[in-house]
C-alpha cells in the first residue's frame, strides 16, 4: 500500500511545509482537542490518521499525548521517521485494516487533511470501523476543506490528490451514523494560505453505534 501522489511530493512537501500548522487558529484548535482528550482520561493510544510529515503528531505527542502516526504514503512516512525518531509511524490508512493494535484501544482520532482524499463512498466504513475500536466518550477531529454548499459533497481541484469538499453538515450525520455525537466545530475563512473555507468537526463516540 502507498500514496502515489504524496510518495512523488514528498521532499517538496516537507520543504514548503516545513511547521505543523499555517495559521495560529489550526494550532489553537488542535490544542483544543488535544485538552479534551486529556479531560477524558481514555485508556488507549491517539491515532494522527494521515500524518503525513508527522509534525502534528510530535505537536500531540509534546501536549502529553500518546500518539502514533498512520499515513500510507511510505515517503512521507520517511521523513516523519527522519524527523521525529522517537515517535511512532506505521504506515497505514485510514481504514486501518493492517493495523495491529495489540489488544489497544483508541483513545482518539485525529484526521486533518486525509479524510478528504478517500471518495466519498468509503467514508462511513472508515468512520464505522474506528467506532468499533473506541470506547464510548472516546473523541475524533477530522479536518479539512469544506464547502458553503448545504448538503454537498464535491471533488475539488487538489495539487496533490484527488479530493473531496464535505459540507460541515455533512460530515456530522456521516459521524453521527457511524456513532459519534458533535462536540464542537470551527469554520475558517479562506485566507492567504487557503483557498476554501476549513473545517474542524470534534465529535464523541456514544454509548450506542
Ligand atoms: C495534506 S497531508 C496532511 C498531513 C497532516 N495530517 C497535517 O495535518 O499536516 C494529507 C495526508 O493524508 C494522507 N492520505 C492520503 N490518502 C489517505 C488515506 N486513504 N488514508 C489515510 N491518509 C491518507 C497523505 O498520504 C498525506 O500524508
Amino acid at each position: 500500500m502507498t500514496q502515489p501522489g504524496y510518495d512523488a511530493v514528498a521532499e517538496r512537501y516537507s520543504e514548503a511545509f516545513p511547521t505543523p500548522y499555517q495559521t495560529p487558529l489550526e494550532r489553537h484548535v488542535v490544542a483544543a482537542f488535544a485538552d479534551l482528550v486529556r479531560e477524558r482520561t481514555l485508556e488507549g493510544i491517539v491515532l494522527d490518521v494521515g500524518c503525513g510529515l508527522g509534525h502534528v503528531t510530535a505537536d500531540l505527542a509534546g501536549r502529553g499525548l500518546d500518539v502514533v502516526g498512520v499515513d500510507p504514503s511510505r515517503e512521507m512516512l520517511e521523513i516523519a521517521r527522519r524527523n521525529y525518531p522517537e515517535l511512532r509511524f506505521v504506515q497505514d490508512d485510514a481504514q486501518l485494516e493492517s493495523m495491529n493494535l495489540g489488544g489497544q484501544s483508541v483513545a482518539a482520532v485525529l484526521a486533518r487533511c486525509s479524510l478528504i482524499h478517500l471518495p466519498p463512498s468509503d467514508v462511513p466504513n472508515v468512520l464505522a470501523g474506528w467506532a468499533v475500536r473506541m470506547a464510548p466518550g472516546a473523541l475524533v477531529a477530522v479536518a479539512g476543506q469544506t464547502t458553503d454548499s448545504v448538503g454537498e459533497v464535491s471533488e475539488f481541484d487538489h495539487a496533490v490528490a484527488p479530493a473531496w469538499r464535505w459540507h460541515p453538515d455533512r460530515l456530522a450525520e456521516a459521524l453521527s451514523e457511524a456513532g459519534f455525537e458533535e462536540v464542537w466545530r470551527t469554520i475558517s475563512r479562506p485566507d492567504a494560505h487557503h483557498s476554501f473555507p476549513e473545517l474542524h468537526l470534534v465529535a464523541r463516540r456514544r454509548c450506542w453505534v
